[in-house]
């Protein structure tokens, strides 16, 4: 699958997503030929560069975050297509030069009028530029070219924003033409999920509350804010990646086979889980906030969130977030889904754990058994990619003694080929209009109006509980399991 003729333009060019992640990933699809030769690429921004100026900060982006190797070549052509506007959102002049570049790179390089407008800028933005985009004539699209426009997250900080942002979009772009992104969805890992139950016979028949006790989807980062105090401060873990990347995560593991792989199937499936979803009545006994406090990440000394540059000394933003679903349908009725996430935690992992009920009979002596714990089967998203299967197996020697053992599926050992970065999956499936890996207006509402009046309930608590960086947050969140009788898997 290759794009077609086309050209992106990113808004937001000189953040750190553009730098990191979508400049590299424009350019690794150029280098593993899925980009045609007529691929345009336009930066928008406020500095004040030449085409060539930017062409050498990509570059440098491009060579310290790609994931194939440098390619002088590939980089020749790919940076004869780049070009630059300087301005500001509010100023019209500068999206009519804009309308200007995308109409020569028509000409010149052959992108026939299709343009994908990336919005890499915060919220409140969007407004601003979609309706410059429709003043300029840019949304339109020509007769047999498309244009759409890809919107990353936040869409919104709850749901009535989410709406007034669709509403703002929807009158510049048609539904089929807006794009956004949930950059999760773009990992192997996570599309594997659906290989993995429907592809194999063993996994699907103890995908129940007959077999499984609970499920843990867990999302830790060692990292902390880096230079993001401007987004984060107010946002917070529970609205930066539950809302989105946990309850995806959650969707998936939880969703009933789709009829098809296409968009409209697959959002069928998820969106009757994410309906489904009962919050406890409980919240302060079922859920759990945190914030880092210094501590020691490695051999590394890090402070704590309120002394890192930009942050309010006083936030009550939570660095830390754990709360406890219930999805109400019969093959989940009574199986309650953790999910945690966190900033300054223990190391850096993402993994969706299924974990099953004891064997309801044990034939060994107790001490025999002293050291086996629950099935699992657990779904590594990052960073180690692949799958365990947790289970008990006798120990070497004349006792019968049973201990767990782990049973490993590993994408590096199994696969030659390296996954390609989330976000090239994305750019490229926003350039070929195909939809599936994007969640939709009615996944992202539901998705808020879980966490509303989660939000709710926590605006009213005051601080989060402190947790030293490089631990795995706060005791709170830990006797929230031991509540219902379980623990936290140390992954
Ligand atoms: C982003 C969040 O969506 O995901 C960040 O805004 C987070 O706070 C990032 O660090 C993590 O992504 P990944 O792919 O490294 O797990």
């Amino acid at each position: 699958r290759i794009a077609g003729p086309s050209s992106l333009v990113i808004f937001g060019v000189t953040g750190d997503l553009a730098k990191k992640k979508l400049l590299p990933a424009v350019y690794d699809l150029a280098n593993r030929g899925l980009l045609p030769a007529s691929f345009g690429l336009i930066g928008f921004g406020r500095r004040d560069w030449s085409d060539q100026q930017f062409v050498a900060f990509a570059e440098e982006n491009v060579r310290a975050h790609c994931r194939t190797p440098f390619n002088e070549s590939t980089w020749r052509h790919l940076s004869q297509g780049m070009r630059f506007v300087k301005g500001s959102f509010d100023d019209a002049e500068a999206f009519r030069r804009l309308s200007a570049t995308v109409s020569e790179l028509d000409r010149v390089r052959g992108t026939r009028g299709n343009h994908a407008f990336y919005m890499s800028v915060p919220p409140k933005a969007f407004p601003q530029v979609a309706r410059q985009l429709a003043e300029s004539g840019l949304s339109h699209s020509k007769e047999g070219a498309w244009r759409r426009v890809i919107i990353e997250k936040p869409f919104g900080h709850d749901l009535a924003s989410a709406k007034e942002l669709d509403r703002v979009v929807s009158e510049v772009f048609e539904p089929d033409s807006v794009f956004r992104i949930d950059h999760y969805l773009g990992k192997e890992t996570v599309q594997n999920i659906l290989a993995l139950r429907f592809a194999n016979m063993m996994f699907e028949p103890v995908w129940n509350s007959n077999y499984v006790s609970h499920v843990q989807i867990t999302m830790a980062e060692d990292m902390g804010i880096g230079g993001r105090a401007g987004y984060y401060d107010g946002i917070g873990a529970a609205r930066d990646v539950i809302q989105n990347h946990l309850l995806q995560l959650m969707a998936l593991t939880a969703m009933e086979e789709p009829v098809s792989f296409s968009a409209s199937d697959l959002t069928a499936e998820k969106t009757k889980i994410l309906s489904a979803v009962r919050i406890p009545k409980d919240l302060a006994a079922h859920t759990a906030r945190g914030q880092y406090t210094a501590g020691w990440q490695g051999s590394q000394h890090v402070v704590g969130y309120l002394d890192e540059d930009g942050i309010d000394p006083s936030s009550t933003t939570e660095t830390y977030a754990a709360i406890r679903l219930d999805v109400d349908t019969r093959r989940w009725a009574g199986v309650p889904f953790y999910l945690r996430t966190g900033k300054r935690l223990g190391k850096r992992v993402s993994e969706i754990a299924i974990v099953f009920k004891r064997a309801p009979h044990l034939p060994f002596e107790a001490t025999a058994t002293r050291e086996l714990g629950a099935n699992a089967v657990v779904i590594r998203v990052q960073p180690d990619e692949g799958v365990t299967m947790r289970f008990g197996a006798k120990t070497p020697g004349s006792a019968m003694e049973v201990r767990d053992v782990n049973m490993d599926f590993s994408y590096g050992r199994s696969f030659t080929e390296a996954s390609p970065e989330a976000y090239e999956r994305l750019i490229l499936d926003v350039l070929l209009g195909d939809p599936p890996l994007f969640p939709t207006t009615e996944e992202v509402n539901l998705s808020w109006k879980i966490l509303d009046p989660i939000e709710e309930f926590w605006a009213g608590q005051g601080q989060p509980q402190p947790y030293r960086a490089g631990t795995w947050g706060p005791r709170e969140a830990d006797l929230m399991l031991a509540r219902d009788g379980y623990h936290w898997r140390m992954p």
